[in-house]
């Protein structure tokens, strides 16, 4: 007779207990996933999980609302969290193993290292949410050795966050491959987000403004008809008449190393955030390939 198969995804807890499923796998020469997420799953989160399962034998969900990438104390508090929802998600989905530590796991009493990708934490995030970019560099490095994977699955949505991780990784000899999925939208353009479950009604019918004033930019910029500082300037126009306030930022940067641009001159992304009421919104677009 078979024996009786786990339920999925098991949940564990503790980093112990995720060594020991991971150690389990190994053996048998099992290659592992890891996707990080801070829950209130979305979409976007599962296309995440397809793409690891299809590449590899077991795949590893964490969820865990990384404090120290919080600058501000009310979105942390503030921010969606639905474990039982998620897992419900995962279970659909076969998710091997669900990882959902609680803070003091993760941070025990006298913790003090983080690690910060200087060069490309420097701007846009970086920049306009001090720490935020260190915060994620600490969390997905400890999450990268604790779980030992083999491959890490991030969206495109948080490019900034996907170079930081990918530099990180590179720079501290941790042998995971990082995979880049596109960004997950709706039929309006809006790019799946967990905090888009906080917006209202009415904030929620502005928000695909974003992505239509990214994608209107990314065809002049593209088209090379209008400098480039003139069309940042006509894109922030328009989302400040569509609603947006503040807008923290509007750039036009290289692909490769975040280095800002003048123009579209080499592979390059749009990066834009801005806020409607309390909620901070952020998208990301390539310029060429854009329509
Ligand atoms: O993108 C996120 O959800 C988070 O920044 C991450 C990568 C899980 C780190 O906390």
């Amino acid at each position: 007779m078979d024996a009786p198969s786990e339920a999925k995804p098991v949940t564990v807890r503790r980093i112990h207990a995720l060594r020991e499923k991971v150690a389990g796998w190994r053996q048998v020469g099992e290659s592992i996933a890891i996707v990080p997420t801070m829950g209130a799953l979305h979409e976007g989160h599962l296309e995440l999980v397809r793409r690891a399962q299809a590449d590899c034998a077991r795949v590893i969900a964490t969820i865990f609302v990384n404090p120290i990438q919080f600058n501000q104390a009310d979105d942390l508090s503030r921010y969606p969290r639905d474990e039982a929802g998620d897992a419900a998600k995962l279970a659909e989905l076969g998710v091997d193993l669900l990882f959902a530590p609680p803070p003091q796991e993760f941070y025990p009493e006298g913790f003090q290292t983080l690690v910060s990708v200087a060069g490309l934490s420097a701007c846009l995030c970086g920049a306009t949410r001090p720490g935020h970019m260190e915060g994620v560099a600490t969390v997905v490095a400890k999450l990268f050795l604790q779980s030992q994977a083999d491959r890490a699955y991030f969206g495109e949505k948080d490019y900034q966050q996907l170079m930081v991780v990918r530099r990180m990784a590179h720079d501290l000899d941790i042998p995971v491959k990082i995979e880049a999925v596109p960004t997950v939208r709706e039929a309006d353009g809006v790019a799946l987000a967990s905090r888009n479950r906080r917006l209202t009604p009415a904030q929620r019918a502005q928000a695909p403004a974003l992505y239509r004033a990214l994608s209107t930019l990314a065809a002049r910029l593209a088209a090379g008809t209008t400098p480039a500082q003139a069309a940042l300037a006509q894109g922030r126009a328009e989302l400040a008449q569509a609603g947006f306030d503040p807008i923290d930022y509007l750039e036009l940067r290289a692909a490769g190393d975040l280095r800002p641009l003048d123009r579209a001159d080499r592979p390059a992304r749009l990066f834009a955030a801005a806020w409607l009421g309390e909620i901070r919104l952020i998208d990301n677009l390539a310029v060429g390939n854009a329509l």
